[in-house]
């Protein structure tokens, strides 16, 4: 089953290419071009009631899917508009936000039983039971397994269609779920016209390349990341930096590490640094920077010198362009150059193989890592 792979997480990495593609062809449409308004370009398949005069989003989740949802946020407030609040499940259920009106619940689970999150949904639905329609429960779930006790909790569901993952570390599901992501946030922008549809397209067409694109970083990365994982082996600690989408990624690098590894790792976005977290630095602390170019390219860049400066090794996950990326990098985890949005599903590749190549070395139980269960259904 494991397919010549040693681990199901390897084998999980390596499927995410064919998971992209299958994202792709359920959500997008081909037939669609700016301008035609016969077809839409996205097809979720929910109903479409759940976004009439929608004046704010509320994401429910933990771990993994925590961090999907921030990059959800980030793509629902910067392209469709929408004021997005990204809550733990775990915290959200005993201190909700106060009610408002036109508000749609999200809440995000790989398994679809997540006691956390299955509670938060229901109480958001049960505090709303019974007012005027305005402030009537909206709910939509986005999981791995539709037929889960998410998927007969809420009526309206975005499958992510990644098939079953066996590692309890979150590999491709967390693609799958970027994916849905991408396609709400468009499928939004696009009936609230709140991006150019020439911009839609483009968007799409980047998205149309990714898998090809996450295939390279596999087949160009995976021997200079084993060989890297063989000097970290014995690491106490990592930080994880990035900014603005991929912050979630740094959150997501470091709980990857963690999780399989043991090693104690913190993601920040990197601007907090000088806040606090830079006392921690020495030559003994790795520093992970994503770097990618867009946005706060620049930023994140002066944010590592900084980090360099205390003498911390420094990794990059960039691509190698416009600056001399050896120059600032003690190593380059490189990925191809991409428009800013899509560059999570990019990033997050090379922190998820150095988890297992470090997790792999230290012959630990990458699949069932110690104390973690594949689905928490308990409080
Ligand atoms: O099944 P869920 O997506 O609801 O699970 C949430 C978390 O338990 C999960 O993402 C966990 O953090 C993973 N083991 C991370 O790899």
């Amino acid at each position: 089953e494991k397919q010549g792979f040693r681990h199901f997480m390897h084998k999980e990495i390596y499927e995410q290419p064919a998971v992209v593609r299958t994202c792709l062809e359920a959500y997008f449409n081909r037939e669609w071009q700016p301008g035609d308004n016969q077809v839409a370009p996205i097809n979720l398949g929910i109903n479409p009631e759940l976004y009439t005069d929608l004046q704010q989003i509320e994401i429910l989740a933990c771990g993994t899917s925590w961090h999907a949802g921030l990059v959800g946020k980030y793509l629902l407030e910067q392209l469709a508009g929408i004021p997005t609040s990204v809550n733990y499940a775990s915290e959200y259920r005993y201190a909700p936000a106060p009610l408002r009106p036109y508000t749609l619940a999200i809440g995000i689970s790989q398994s679809g039983e997540t006691a956390d999150t299955l509670a938060a949904l229901a109480m958001e639905n049960q505090r709303r039971t019974g007012l005027s329609a305005a402030y009537q429960a909206r709910l939509l779930g986005i999981t791995n397994r539709p037929e889960s006790s998410l998927g007969n909790l809420v009526a309206d569901i975005i499958n992510t269609h990644a098939g079953i993952e066996i590692g309890v570390a979150a590999t491709k599901t967390f693609v799958a779920q970027l994916m849905a992501f991408y396609s709400l946030a468009l499928d939004l922008a696009y009936r609230r016209k709140t991006l150019p549809e020439a911009r839609i397209e483009e968007i799409i067409q980047g998205l149309r390349q990714l898998p090809v694109q996450i295939e390279q970083v596999l087949s160009s990365q995976e021997g200079s990341i084993e060989e890297l994982a063989h000097e970290f082996a014995e690491t106490q600690d990592f930080i994880f930096l990035g900014r603005g989408i991929n912050f979630p990624i740094a959150l997501e690098g470091a709980l990857k590490l963690k999780e399989i590894s043991y090693i104690h790792a913190e993601g920040y976005p990197a601007g907090e640094m000088k806040h606090g977290p830079i006392a921690l630095l020495d030559a003994k602390v790795p520093v992970v920077a994503i770097a990618m170019p867009g946005t706060v390219y620049e930023k994140v860049i002066s944010n590592a010198q900084e980090a360099k400066a205390r003498d911390a090794r420094l990794i990059g996950v960039t691509p190698q362009n416009g600056f001399d990326a050896a120059e600032i990098f003690n190593d380059v985890l490189q990925v191809p150059v991409v428009d800013e949005l899509l560059s999570p599903i990019l990033a997050v590749i090379p922190l998820q193989l150095l988890a297992y190549h470090i997790a792999a070395r230290r012959g630990l139980d990458v699949d069932q890592p110690r104390n973690l269960a594949k689905s928490v259904t308990v409080e």
